[in-house]
């Protein structure tokens, strides 16, 4: 079958706006064999999603493997590892004195007996904490792009923990720590022995409200609810990570979370809550606010 071909019968099933690129993907990952790119187009249009057919998925500068049971890598996700680099990268040295790590030295830095020192340097190594990591996209892709840092990555799903430990592999980063834990009601001896100790906690918890789960497009209705679902107004994992996870956070470090449409103001109310720091909400690319995140004082 020609590209062409492949796109005018995926049109037919599948939103239009993705079927040149879903088109280009199943003939790469069919490499000629036309019996496995009928399947895989039978795969397609009874509404499986293209990552789980192909089996994996970039996000960042990392590439992921994906399927049943683990919730394909968003875009818009990205917006919360550029946060967090940031605030690893004005806080912390990169390893090394390479030209970068200088360049940050010299734009966050006070210089001290000549020498320009950041902020924490003395803090040596970043403590990251990824709550809810799934395919492990944040703990990785920040693990990869920040060397001077450890990431303690727990998922509950025992299928995602499966992908997240594989990508650990095939990304060989050495500093992720994958716990397979549950956060609302496990990991009593790391939250018992980390009080204050960590320097910055990412999550991008289920944010769907219970009673829309059942609703959505057919693709996401492929993937997990465990990674869907947030309760009956969609933020009572937020409510837990301010509880229970927020003490775990040194001065001057930060919590910033992923959330849906229309809910960074009551997550901001909850954060605000806590009167332990500075709330603040991000916007994404297509001006959606979709990071929310409290520094701590
Ligand atoms: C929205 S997904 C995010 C996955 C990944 N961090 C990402 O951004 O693609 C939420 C994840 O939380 C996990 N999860 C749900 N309940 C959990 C719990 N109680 N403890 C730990 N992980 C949980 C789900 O299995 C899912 O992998």
């Amino acid at each position: 079958m020609t590209e062409i071909e492949v796109i005018e019968l995926l049109k037919q099933h599948i939103d239009e706006y993705d079927a040149p690129v879903d088109a280009r993907e199943l003939i790469r990952f069919s490499a000629g064999d036309e019996e496995k790119l009928k399947e895989c187009i039978e795969r397609r249009i009874s509404g499986e999603p293209l990552q789980y057919i192909i089996g994996e998925w970039d996000f960042y500068n990392c590439n992921f493997r994906v399927g049943e049971g683990v919730l394909i890598p968003r875009p818009e996700t990205e917006l919360l590892v550029d946060t967090a680099l940031d605030f690893l990268a004005e806080n912390f040295s990169q390893d090394g004195d390479d030209a970068t790590s200088m360049i940050y030295k010299v734009v966050y830095g006070t210089r001290v007996r000549g020498e320009y020192v950041l902020p924490n340097e003395g803090y040596g190594v970043a403590r990251v904490l990824d709550l809810c990591s799934g395919s492990g996209c944040i703990a990785i892709s920040i693990a990869k792009n920040f060397a001077n840092s450890k990431v303690f990555a727990i998922e509950k799903s025992s299928q995602a923990f499966e992908y997240l430990k594989q990508n650990v592999a095939l990304n060989r980063v050495k500093n992720v720590v994958p716990f397979n834990d549950d956060i609302v009601t496990g990991c009593q001896n790391l939250i018992g022995a980390s009080k204050g100790q960590f320097d910055l906690i990412v999550s991008n918890p289920p944010y769907v409200k219970s009673a829309e789960c059942d609703e959505l497009q057919r693709e996401v209705l492929k993937e997990p609810r465990m990674a869907l679902d947030g309760g009956e107004d969609g933020l009572d994992f937020y409510r837990v990570i301010a509880n229970r996870w927020l003490p775990l956070l040194k001065s001057g470090g930060m919590l910033i979370m992923e959330c849906g449409e229309d809910q960074a103001v009551a997550i901001e109310e909850i954060l605000s809550a806590t009167s332990c720091g500075q709330t603040f909400i991000l916007d994404d690319f297509a001006g959606i606010s979709r990071v929310v995140g409290i520094k701590m004082y």
